[in-house]
Protein backbone atom coordinates (compact mmCIF):
# COMPACT_ATOMS: atom_id res chain seq x y z
CA UNK A 1 0.00 0.00 0.00
CA UNK A 2 1.76 3.47 -0.86
CA UNK A 3 2.01 6.46 1.45
CA UNK A 4 -0.65 8.18 0.10
CA UNK A 5 -3.30 5.16 0.53
CA UNK A 6 -2.15 4.87 3.61
CA UNK A 7 -2.96 8.56 4.80
CA UNK A 8 -6.37 8.09 2.91
CA UNK A 9 -6.85 4.74 4.87
CA UNK A 10 -6.65 6.28 8.44
CA UNK A 11 -8.47 9.56 7.33
CA UNK A 12 -11.68 7.28 6.59
CA UNK A 13 -11.14 5.02 9.13
CA UNK A 14 -11.31 7.90 11.61
CA UNK A 15 -14.52 8.97 9.53
CA UNK A 16 -16.05 5.56 9.38
CA UNK A 17 -15.41 5.13 14.19
CA UNK A 18 -16.89 8.79 14.33
CA UNK A 19 -19.74 8.01 12.28
CA UNK A 20 -20.69 4.82 14.64
CA UNK A 21 -20.48 7.12 17.42
CA UNK A 22 -22.75 9.28 16.78
CA UNK A 23 -25.55 7.62 15.05
CA UNK A 24 -27.53 7.70 18.40
CA UNK A 25 -30.76 9.13 17.92
CA UNK A 26 -30.30 11.77 20.59
CA UNK A 27 -27.45 12.59 18.73
CA UNK A 28 -28.99 13.92 15.78
CA UNK A 29 -29.82 17.75 14.41
CA UNK A 30 -30.04 19.32 11.59
CA UNK A 31 -27.49 17.74 8.67
CA UNK A 32 -27.18 14.24 10.06
CA UNK A 33 -27.68 11.00 8.52
CA UNK A 34 -30.99 10.87 8.66
CA UNK A 35 -32.17 14.36 7.32
CA UNK A 36 -34.16 13.80 4.34
CA UNK A 37 -33.25 15.14 1.14
CA UNK A 38 -34.17 17.93 -0.59
CA UNK A 39 -35.71 16.08 -3.39
CA UNK A 40 -38.16 14.44 -1.46
CA UNK A 41 -38.98 10.95 -2.94
CA UNK A 42 -41.91 10.35 -0.65
CA UNK A 43 -44.64 9.07 -3.39
CA UNK A 44 -42.21 7.36 -5.50
CA UNK A 45 -42.04 3.05 -5.51
CA UNK A 46 -40.62 1.00 -2.68
CA UNK A 47 -37.35 -0.56 -3.09
CA UNK A 48 -37.37 -3.07 -5.49
CA UNK A 49 -34.60 -6.32 -5.88
CA UNK A 50 -34.31 -5.76 -9.85
CA UNK A 51 -30.89 -7.18 -11.86
CA UNK A 52 -29.34 -5.80 -14.78
CA UNK A 53 -27.33 -3.09 -16.23
CA UNK A 54 -29.85 0.01 -17.48
CA UNK A 55 -27.78 2.95 -17.32
CA UNK A 56 -28.37 5.70 -15.36
CA UNK A 57 -28.92 9.40 -17.24
CA UNK A 58 -25.44 10.16 -18.64
CA UNK A 59 -25.69 13.83 -16.41
CA UNK A 60 -25.99 11.58 -13.61
CA UNK A 61 -23.68 9.05 -14.53
CA UNK A 62 -21.00 11.80 -15.13
CA UNK A 63 -21.62 13.15 -11.47
CA UNK A 64 -21.04 9.62 -10.66
CA UNK A 65 -18.12 8.98 -12.31
CA UNK A 66 -16.04 11.86 -11.14
CA UNK A 67 -17.44 11.54 -7.43
CA UNK A 68 -18.39 8.31 -6.58
CA UNK A 69 -17.19 5.79 -8.32
CA UNK A 70 -13.66 5.73 -6.88
CA UNK A 71 -15.49 4.08 -4.16
CA UNK A 72 -18.71 2.97 -5.40
CA UNK A 73 -17.94 1.58 -8.22
CA UNK A 74 -18.61 -2.10 -9.43
CA UNK A 75 -16.84 -3.66 -7.68
CA UNK A 76 -16.49 -1.85 -4.51
CA UNK A 77 -13.66 0.09 -3.12
CA UNK A 78 -12.01 1.51 0.24
CA UNK A 79 -14.99 0.30 2.30
CA UNK A 80 -17.65 1.52 0.24
CA UNK A 81 -21.00 -0.82 1.30
CA UNK A 82 -22.28 -0.39 -2.39
CA UNK A 83 -22.28 0.29 -6.00
CA UNK A 84 -23.41 2.83 -7.40
CA UNK A 85 -23.44 2.38 -11.09
CA UNK A 86 -26.59 1.05 -12.67
CA UNK A 87 -30.31 2.50 -12.35
CA UNK A 88 -31.33 -1.14 -10.80
CA UNK A 89 -28.32 -0.18 -7.96
CA UNK A 90 -30.04 2.90 -7.27
CA UNK A 91 -33.24 1.09 -7.26
CA UNK A 92 -32.41 -1.57 -4.96
CA UNK A 93 -32.91 -1.18 -1.33
CA UNK A 94 -30.57 -0.13 0.68
CA UNK A 95 -30.17 -2.65 3.36
CA UNK A 96 -32.18 -5.50 4.95
CA UNK A 97 -35.00 -3.76 5.92
CA UNK A 98 -35.98 -2.48 2.63
CA UNK A 99 -37.31 0.82 3.78
CA UNK A 100 -35.10 2.80 1.97
CA UNK A 101 -33.95 2.68 -1.30
CA UNK A 102 -30.21 3.48 -2.43
CA UNK A 103 -31.06 6.62 -4.36
CA UNK A 104 -33.06 8.30 -1.06
CA UNK A 105 -29.80 7.37 0.91
CA UNK A 106 -28.04 9.48 -1.82
CA UNK A 107 -30.10 11.90 -1.36
CA UNK A 108 -29.70 11.77 2.39
CA UNK A 109 -26.00 11.95 2.28
CA UNK A 110 -25.69 14.76 -0.25
CA UNK A 111 -27.24 17.10 1.90
CA UNK A 112 -25.45 15.61 5.09
CA UNK A 113 -23.23 18.47 6.79
CA UNK A 114 -21.67 15.90 8.92
CA UNK A 115 -21.55 13.01 6.96
CA UNK A 116 -21.30 14.10 3.74
CA UNK A 117 -20.64 12.23 0.39
CA UNK A 118 -17.77 12.09 -0.55
CA UNK A 119 -16.45 11.83 2.38
CA UNK A 120 -15.39 15.61 4.34
CA UNK A 121 -12.28 14.63 3.40
CA UNK A 122 -12.64 14.75 -0.60
CA UNK A 123 -13.65 17.40 -2.78
CA UNK A 124 -17.31 18.09 -2.20
CA UNK A 125 -20.11 18.48 -4.84
CA UNK A 126 -20.64 21.76 -6.58
CA UNK A 127 -24.22 23.36 -6.53
CA UNK A 128 -24.85 22.17 -9.86
CA UNK A 129 -23.98 18.95 -9.23
CA UNK A 130 -25.98 18.74 -6.30
CA UNK A 131 -29.02 20.13 -8.18
CA UNK A 132 -28.75 17.67 -10.83
CA UNK A 133 -29.23 14.85 -8.16
CA UNK A 134 -32.11 16.57 -6.71
CA UNK A 135 -34.05 16.81 -10.00
CA UNK A 136 -33.30 13.21 -10.92
CA UNK A 137 -34.61 12.83 -7.16
CA UNK A 138 -37.61 14.22 -7.11
CA UNK A 139 -38.54 12.46 -10.47
CA UNK A 140 -37.92 9.18 -8.62
CA UNK A 141 -34.41 8.31 -10.28
CA UNK A 142 -35.36 7.21 -13.53
CA UNK A 143 -32.86 5.43 -16.07
CA UNK A 144 -31.45 6.70 -18.58
CA UNK A 145 -32.92 7.36 -21.82
C1 LIG B 1 -13.49 7.86 -0.74
C2 LIG B 1 -14.53 6.87 -0.88
C3 LIG B 1 -15.95 7.35 -1.10
C4 LIG B 1 -16.42 8.25 -2.02
C5 LIG B 1 -15.63 9.05 -3.04
C6 LIG B 1 -17.85 8.27 -1.86
N1 LIG B 1 -18.23 7.42 -0.87
FE1 LIG B 1 -20.13 7.02 -0.23
N2 LIG B 1 -19.43 5.82 1.23
C7 LIG B 1 -18.09 5.53 1.46
C8 LIG B 1 -17.96 4.72 2.67
C9 LIG B 1 -16.65 4.19 3.24
C10 LIG B 1 -19.27 4.55 3.17
C11 LIG B 1 -19.69 3.80 4.46
C12 LIG B 1 -19.52 4.70 5.66
C13 LIG B 1 -20.52 5.81 5.71
O1 LIG B 1 -21.74 5.56 5.59
O2 LIG B 1 -20.09 6.96 5.84
C14 LIG B 1 -20.17 5.24 2.24
C15 LIG B 1 -21.55 5.27 2.35
C16 LIG B 1 -22.39 5.79 1.40
C17 LIG B 1 -23.82 5.62 1.39
C18 LIG B 1 -24.64 4.85 2.39
C19 LIG B 1 -25.23 5.86 3.33
C20 LIG B 1 -26.18 5.32 4.31
O3 LIG B 1 -26.48 6.09 5.22
O4 LIG B 1 -26.64 4.18 4.17
C21 LIG B 1 -24.28 6.29 0.30
C22 LIG B 1 -25.73 6.41 -0.16
C23 LIG B 1 -23.16 6.89 -0.37
N3 LIG B 1 -22.00 6.56 0.32
C24 LIG B 1 -23.24 7.66 -1.50
C25 LIG B 1 -22.14 8.26 -2.12
C26 LIG B 1 -22.25 9.14 -3.26
C27 LIG B 1 -23.55 9.51 -3.96
C28 LIG B 1 -20.98 9.54 -3.57
C29 LIG B 1 -20.57 10.51 -4.64
C30 LIG B 1 -21.30 11.75 -4.70
C31 LIG B 1 -20.08 8.91 -2.62
N4 LIG B 1 -20.83 8.15 -1.75
C32 LIG B 1 -18.71 9.05 -2.62
C33 LIG B 1 -17.03 5.92 0.68
C34 LIG B 1 -17.10 6.84 -0.36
Amino acid sequence: MSRAHAVLWLALAALVACEQDEVAPEAADSGTMDDAGAGDPSGCPPPMERTGETPVPAEIADILERRCWLCHGDPVAMYAPMSIVTWEHVQAPRDESGQETVYEAIARRVHSERFPMPPITFEQLTPEERDAFDAWFADCAPPGP
